[in-house]
C-alpha cells in the first residue's frame, strides 16, 4: 500500500472539519496505521508560542492566531507524507486550502451538532465555544462554514456513530480509490 512515489496515499493528508469532528483522534490512529508522522497544528502553535490556544485568543486575538495557522501550513508544505490535523477554522481561508492542496489530499470529517456537543462539552480549550456550548450555536457556526469546508474537501467522511478505526479504514479505502483513478 502506498509505495508508488507521488501516489495520493504518499502525499500529505490534511484533516479538516469542525471542532470535535475527530481530526486529532483520526490523525493519531492513521499515523500508527500508515506509519506516517502526525502533526497537530494547534499543539504545534501552542508549543511555538509557549501558550495555550485559549491564551493566544485572549491575549493576542483571533486574527493573530489565524496568521499563525497560515504560517504553520506554509512551513508544513516543505514536508511530505504528513498527516496534518488542522484547527477547525483553518479551511476558512482560501490561501490555507491552496497550501493544503499543493502537496496533499484534503479530507473533511463531518459530524452532526449533537455529536460535536457530546465530544466537546467537557473541554475548555475551544475559545470560540466558551459560553456557547450548545447544539444550536454549534449548528449555526457549522452552517456558516459548511460551504467552505465542502469546497475544500477531496474526500468527505461522516463520522457519526463510527469508531475512529472505522473512519480511518474508510479514509484509506477512499484514498486508495483516488489513487486508482489517478493511474
Ligand atoms: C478553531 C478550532 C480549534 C482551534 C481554535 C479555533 C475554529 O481547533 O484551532 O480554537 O475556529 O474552529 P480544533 O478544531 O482542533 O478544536
Amino acid at each position: 500500500m502506498g509505495s508508488r512515489p507521488g501516489g495520493v496515499i504518499d502525499q500529505n493528508i490534511a484533516l479538516i472539519g469542525f471542532m470535535g469532528s475527530g481530526k486529532s483522534a483520526v490523525a493519531q490512529a492513521l499515523s500508527a496505521m500508515l506509519q506516517r508522522r502526525a502533526v497537530e497544528m494547534d499543539a504545534a502553535i501552542e508549543e511555538r508560542e509557549g501558550m495555550s490556544i485559549a491564551d493566544i485568543f485572549r491575549t493576542r486575538g483571533e486574527a493573530y492566531f489565524r496568521g499563525l495557522e497560515t504560517e504553520m501550513l506554509e512551513e508544513l508544505q516543505g514536508e511530505e507524507g504528513l498527516i496534518i490535523s488542522c484547527g477547525g477554522g483553518a479551511a476558512m481561508r482560501e490561501e490555507n486550502v491552496r497550501k493544503m492542496k499543493e502537496r496533499g489530499t484534503v479530507v473533511l470529517l463531518r459530524a452532526a451538532p449533537g455529536t460535536i456537543l457530546e465530544r466537546v462539552k467537557d473541554s475548555e480549550d475551544r475559545p470560540l465555544l466558551e459560553g456557547r456550548k450548545n447544539a444550536r450555536y454549534i449548528g449555526e457556526l457549522m452552517e456558516q462554514r459548511r460551504e467552505k469546508y465542502e469546497a475544500a474537501a477531496d474526500i468527505v467522511i461522516d463520522t457519526d456513530e463510527k469508531t475512529v478505526r472505522q473512519v480511518c479504514e474508510e479514509l484509506i479505502r477512499k484514498l486508495e480509490g483516488m489513487k486508482k483513478e489517478d493511474v
